[in-house]
């Protein structure tokens, strides 16, 4: 009798401690969060909205409070997409066309940490990578891999695509480079009339992108 309730209690000590007992007492793992951008980096995106393909060269750089957007149209031209961290941004060409207009935002560019509090979907393959996906104020969807944290893919509500094709943690352009042209700086007419310079779907796509960034 003795030995049969000890037989029935090993029986239940080795049921408690199997593998499969604290897998089930962990369900409660913790939900994956986004990783945080690197301070500094730049990243080659191929873009992509209804088809129209841009590249764009994206240069992160927090600690200087600043953040570039060199975009490529496909065969068509350059845009220079200049933004600071006190919400001046400028949007110019440095063709001949001169082109140039500068916005004045309420709010700066991109916290590293600006993906905190993203709703997480799961994981999904995309672009040939295992993801894990959030979603943040129905604004955008982002895909990181799983193995290298790094980031794969974001979609924009519009539908505009980010494929990130290099992630150079580290990378900083140099001081010269982030300075906008004169033309920028003259308080003529210019800004309104050089409007046009803007794709109007990438247009309304940066702005309202850019307004609801205040997360
Ligand atoms: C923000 O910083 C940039 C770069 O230093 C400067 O050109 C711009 O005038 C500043 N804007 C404001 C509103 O101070
Ligand atoms: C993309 O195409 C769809 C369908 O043709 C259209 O409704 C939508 O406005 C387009 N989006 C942009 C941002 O141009």
């Amino acid at each position: 009798m003795a030995s049969k309730l000890t037989i029935t209690t090993t029986i239940i000590l080795i049921l408690l401690s199997s593998p499969s007992w604290s897998q089930a007492s962990t369900v409660t793992e913790p939900v994956p969060t986004p990783t945080p951008w690197p301070h500094q980096f730049h990243s080659i995106l191929v873009m992509q909205l209804n088809g129209t393909y841009q590249i764009i060269d994206l240069w992160y750089d927090w600690p200087n409070g600043r953040n570039f957007n060199i975009i490529q149209h496909q065969l068509g031209n350059v845009l220079y997409d200049l933004e600071w961290n006190n919400g001046t941004s400028f949007f110019y060409t440095l063709d001949s066309s001169r082109q140039c207009s500068s916005a004045q935002l309420e709010f700066g560019i991109l916290r590293p940490n600006w993906l905190d509090g993203a709703n997480y979907l799961g994981q999904r393959n995309v672009d040939g990578f295992l993801c894990n996906v959030w979603e943040k104020v129905d604004f955008i969807w982002y895909y990181e891999d799983v193995l290298t944290k790094r980031p794969v893919l974001w979609v924009f509500y519009t539908g505009r695509e980010a494929h990130v094709m290099t992630f150079e943690v580290g990378a900083v352009l140099e001081d010269e480079n982030w300075q906008a042209p004169v033309y920028c700086f003259e308080s003529d007419g210019k800004k309104s009339a050089s409007r046009p310079l803007l794709q109007p779907h990438l247009s309304s796509a940066i702005t309202t992108e850019r307004t609801s960034q205040r997360f």
